[in-house]
């Protein structure tokens, strides 16, 4: 896809890879949707974008909540006229298998999974119609290959990569212009391991200790040993630029989880985990 003058609309766009990809998108002469549910940060980032020159709106979105999605795309037409682009991103990291609660569980899969079916509901038809459109869903290395400490997350990005290929394979049935992307990144310098700053409060409440929780969840010294944001935004642009469905920014650790799955499925010995290769590549 060529990109100037295209409309991109992007959640989870207040902080960490949406606004790193916002950044880059902009650079690109691309319009820009930010929905995200923190309002303070997304007040933030759609300042910082416009004092540089970017088209852009902000939207208050929870991405869980299908009226929320309806109305961001929405507002995407009012403003810019069209929309080409949706970067389902927005995502929450907490919750090992053993012992979180029925509705944490359902709290990530909200966000993470139902977040992504509300996006392509919204935009999917509209690109189909106008024979034009590209797809980017945030999945992980996690939706790859289990991880310990990572049970409801990892159950939600597996769903993620599947829903994409599916999509992949549907948009490939119906010979039009659209493509998908499945964005599966290891460990980035973001925010994701303070996930629980969005929790809803009923659930807060029953978390214990829930910054420790958190902070042992999503692995926070992988986190803080990750890749640049910008890295990440590099090979989101270029994979809607070049119509590819995989966006690997650590692909070795990603062909690597996949081969010791397929040969552990071949009654070769269960892969052993370390987070710390996670990080760089
Ligand atoms: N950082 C990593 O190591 C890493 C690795 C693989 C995948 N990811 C995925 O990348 C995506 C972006 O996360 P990030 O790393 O930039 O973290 P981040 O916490 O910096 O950004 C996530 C954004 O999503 C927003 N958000 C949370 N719940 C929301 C909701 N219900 N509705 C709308 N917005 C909501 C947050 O406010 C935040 O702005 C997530 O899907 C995450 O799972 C991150």
């Amino acid at each position: 896809m060529e990109l100037q003058g295209k409309t991109a609309v992007i959640t989870g766009g207040a902080s960490g890879i949406g606004l790193a990809t916002a950044r880059q998108f902009a650079r690109s002469g691309v319009n820009l949707v930010l929905g995200d549910i923190e309002e303070a940060p997304l007040k933030l980032a759609v300042e910082g974008l416009r004092a540089d020159g970017a088209n852009v709106i902000g939207v208050k979105t929870d991405v869980s909540v299908e009226q929320d999605v309806v109305a961001m795309r929405d507002a995407a037409l009012q403003e810019f006229g069209a929309a080409h682009i949706i970067f389902n991103n927005a995502g929450v990291g907490v919750g090992p298998t053993i012992g979180t609660p029925k509705k944490v569980w359902d709290w990530v899969m909200a966000v993470n999974v139902d977040g992504v079916i509300n996006g392509i509901n919204a935009f999917v038809p509209m690109f189909l119609e106008q024979n034009e459109g590209h797809v980017i869903n945030t999945g992980s290395l996690a939706g790859l290959g289990g991880v310990p400490g990572m049970g409801a997350y990892c159950a939600s990005k597996f769903a993620v990569v599947g829903i994409s290929e599916c999509l992949f394979h549907e948009f490939a049935l119906s010979g039009k212009n659209v493509g998908v992307s499945a964005l599966c990144p290891g460990f980035v310098r973001t925010r994701i391991n303070e996930s629980y700053r969005n929790m809803p409060k009923e659930l807060l409440d029953d978390y214990v200790t829930p910054s420790e929780q958190a902070a042992a969840d999503m692995g926070a010294n992988a986190v803080a040993n990750g890749i640049e944001v910008a890295e990440v935004a590099t090979a989101v642009e270029h994979a809607v630029r070049t119509n590819s469905f995989w966006i690997l920014t650590h692909q070795r650790s990603a062909v690597r989880t996949t081969e010791l799955r397929a040969a552990w499925m071949q009654g070769g010995p269960p892969p052993r985990i370390n987070l710390e290769k996670a990080t760089k590549s």
